[in-house]
């Protein structure tokens, strides 16, 4: 439809019709034949907006979507289709690993692959947009929704942000890819305490510096829609808040396409206490241009009151829907408001054979190796070798984490499945060996009933035999392996923690194991970094294979037995305590810092009782190869609009690897304090066996800009330190000048 037509069909609704537009709600409103009344009372919107609504949240399958919309149209006065949005955050049918995963790749490319495929089997399953990606900075492990974030870098995060919504909306015109929503805007990350919901309070430099990098990079990239964030910035919760929305994503940032509120955000500036009724809730949304209220009342029931108050201006409401309208129209919904869905498609397009082999690749690169003493790993699948895999996740296809709420655990994988691959019947064993959680009770909060409750928890007995069958297994074990893990509904929204060790029970169950003296692997299964302080020294070998998805237990496999060579890194730093949190690599400089030369002892930046470093460092992971840096050459002392940085890197081993060459600054002195190194760039370079490679950056001026003492954002001249390694803290480094 052309743009006069959509201005022509905005002038034609009544109020009513646009305000429906502007209004979400979830499937419980539709039946495929009917509207549904009860959440409907309980939400108090009237049928005559429910008739008008715009769009529905959370409601997949071809089948499905074509039933309410075929059953909306034929009472709909100027056939405008429905928009379906949904979750869709790292896979529709073919699940990948948990973004944190994806971040551990180092590899936006393959994550474009990945974020296709998922836009491809949305788009089959009648989905319009997914709200996603969700490009969240993270910093504190207490956060369960770590798990939806690329992790702790700015520049990382921004890369995969525009990967993602690259491939989400591959071929968006020809009805293959779907809308991308980015979220949640802003610096949702940053919850104080990482308690979820909690209140969000930085300076506007980090805000700018470190926070907004990943979304502008999706508005940039195209997204077609951006979603608020829950938490307040700067005393006003983000849904109400003019600075951010407005000022800096409309105006500075020319968005023009549609901002949705989080679930029941607008009504929530209730309870943050910025508005006393839903009136005044809409009238704060509406004004920071938020135009679709989701999942609450206020816009339904109180736009119009505005409207005829004489508070809201039309016009406002009028670019709100005209902004729906057009999303509806690049869709293409007015042509074919099923756009190209169908049960025949689903078929032909979920889990494809190519879509499961692009899984497990991906899942293969997220896995972070994180110790291997004596090369425990690869182990050797012709070793006559008797290998005892234990622990709640061993023979469980529950991989695929919280947030994949439209892919089946059935269709996943598991890690005994995947050693089956590859291990004599007679060379492997499987034992539970203990109880995921020492109590499910905390599963009640999400609505499960005692019963179920009762029937997840083991029995005293069943605890004992399964103690009992597992170590007889382990006293017979060459090698044990571990896989261990939080519970799925112990990470993602509302997951948050404050003990983010390995449930109890199951570390007093590896003591238990590790005491054999026998060779031991831990498989860490985690939405978020845990703290493996423990494990770290009482284990041969770890490996974090997070939420690995669909194809988790191959990809697994694959590298216990040196198929694949790990290349996973970090993007988020594992805490030694949970005391460190916040945690991360690009921390600020100190007045005594740990190495200060003038002050020591007590005095300087540093707890009494823990190191300040993580356990393992953001950008850290090991492979099975041997990898030497050497020879960091800058190709001048100064710098005004370029330089170039190489450094050598030698694999000594016989076998080739992937190797992410990192490239960290740090400004020596500026006008506001700089932090102690900052990413700038990466490259993720195949080396083959017993081979040298030269990797190079061209670094320049506008890498090397920030928020200066003025706000300016530019680069102050003066001397730098260039970094380069295979981590954020084993680097090689040397110093220029920017003149
Ligand atoms: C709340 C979550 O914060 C958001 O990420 C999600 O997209 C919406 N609910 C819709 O389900």
């Amino acid at each position: 439809m052309k743009e006069e037509k959509l201005q022509e069909l905005l002038h034609s609704l009544t109020w009513t019709e646009k305000v429906g537009q502007l209004v979400q709600l979830s499937g419980e409103f539709f039946n495929t034949s009917a509207l549904t009344v009860g959440p409907q009372q309980k939400l108090g919107i009237s049928d005559e907006i429910l008739s008008n609504v715009g769009s529905v949240l959370n409601v997949a399958g071809a089948a499905k979507t074509k039933e309410i919309q075929q059953t909306y149209l034929e009472k709909s006065r100027h056939q405008i289709p429905l928009l379906f949005m949904a979750d869709i955050i790292y896979g529709y049918r073919t699940v990948f690993p948990i973004p944190l995963g994806l971040g551990a790749s180092w590899n936006p490319d393959l994550i474009e692959e990945a974020y296709t495929i998922i836009g491809k089997e949305s788009q089959a399953g009648g989905a319009h947009v997914t709200f996603a990606p969700m490009v969240d900075l993270v910093r504190d492990a207490r956060w369960g929704r770590c798990l939806e974030s690329t992790g702790e870098d700015s520049l990382l995060n921004a890369a995969y942000a525009s990967a993602m919504v690259n491939g989400l909306q591959k071929n968006l015109d020809k009805q293959e890819g779907i809308a991308s929503c980015v979220k949640h805007f802003a610096a949702y990350g940053a919850a104080e305490a990482g308690r979820e919901y909690n209140t969000v309070d930085m300076s506007e430099r980090r805000l700018r510096q470190d926070y907004l990098p990943s979304y502008k990079s999706a508005v940039d990239a195209g997204c077609k829609m951006v979603m608020t964030s829950f938490n307040t910035y700067d005393g006003v919760p983000v849904t109400g808040n003019e600075f951010i929305l407005k000022d800096i994503l409309r105006e500075e940032w020319g968005f023009d396409g549609v901002i949705i509120s989080d679930y029941a955000a607008v009504r929530e500036l209730i309870d943050h206490g910025i508005a006393k009724d839903n009136k005044e809730a809409a009238y704060l949304a509406m004004k920071a241009t938020n135009d679709i209220d989701m999942k609450s009342p206020c816009y339904a029931n109180e736009l119009q009151p505005l409207l005829k108050d004489g508070r809201i201006d039309g016009e406002l409401i009028n670019q709100a829907v005209l902004r729906v309208l057009k999303l509806k129209n690049e869709l293409g919904l007015f042509e074919d408001p099923y756009r190209g869905a169908s049960e025949a498609k689903e078929k032909e397009t979920l889990l494809k054979e190519d879509h499961r082999a692009l899984a497990k690749k991906v899942a293969a690169e997220s896995v972070v190796l994180l110790k291997n003493k004596n090369n425990l790993l690869p182990l050797n699948p012709q070793a006559d070798e008797k290998i005892l895999l234990v622990g709640p996740y061993g023979d469980n296809q529950e991989l695929i984490g919280l947030w994949a709420v439209h892919g089946q655990t059935s269709d996943t994988v598991s890690i005994k499945a995947g050693l089956e691959s590859y291990l004599k019947p007679e060379n492997l064993c499987v034992e539970k060996g203990c109880d995921m959680l020492e109590s499910y009770d905390f599963l009640g909060e999400f609505g499960a009933t005692k019963d179920m409750i009762d029937s997840l928890s083991l029995s005293d007995e069943e605890k004992k035999t399964y103690l009992e069958s597992a170590l007889a297994a382990a006293e017979k074990a060459d090698t044990i392996i571990f896989a261990m893990g939080e519970h799925t509904m112990q990470s993602g929204e509302a997951g948050s923690r404050t003990d983010i060790r390995l449930p109890q029970i199951q570390r007093e169950f590896m003591k238990q194991l590790i005491v054999l003296n026998k060779k031991t692997i831990l498989l860490s299964i985690s939405g978020r970094p845990l703290v493996l302080t423990e494990e770290a020294e009482t284990i041969d070998a770890i490996l974090q294979v997070w939420f690995p998805g669909t194809e988790g237990g191959h990809a697994i496999a694959d590298i216990l037995f040196g198929q694949t060579n790990p290349s996973g890194r970090l993007s988020m730093s594992f805490p030694y305590s949970v005391g460190q949190l916040p945690i991360y690599y690009n921390e600020f400089k100190t007045g005594r810092p740990l190495t200060s030369a003038t002050h020591s002892g007590r005095f300087v930046s540093k707890y009494l009782d823990s190191p300040n470093a993580p356990l393992f460092p953001f950008g850290y992971g090991l492979s099975y190869s041997d990898i030497h840096y050497s020879g960091l050459t800058l190709s001048d002392t100064k710098m005004s609009e370029e330089l170039t940085i190489s450094v050598q890197i030698e694999n000594t081993s016989n076998r080739a690897c992937l190797e992410t060459v990192q490239l960290y600054i740090q400004d020596v002195v500026g006008s506001v304090v700089r932090p102690i190194k900052e990413l700038k760039q990466f490259k993720k370079v195949q080396i083959a066996e017993h081979a040298t490679v030269t990797v190079a950056f061209t670094l320049t001026r506008e890498e090397l800009k920030f928020y200066t003492c003025s706000m300016n954002y530019e680069a102050e001249n003066g001397t730098f330190i260039a970094f380069v390694g295979p981590n954020s803290t084993d680097t090689q480094e040397a110093a220029f000048e920017l003149v």
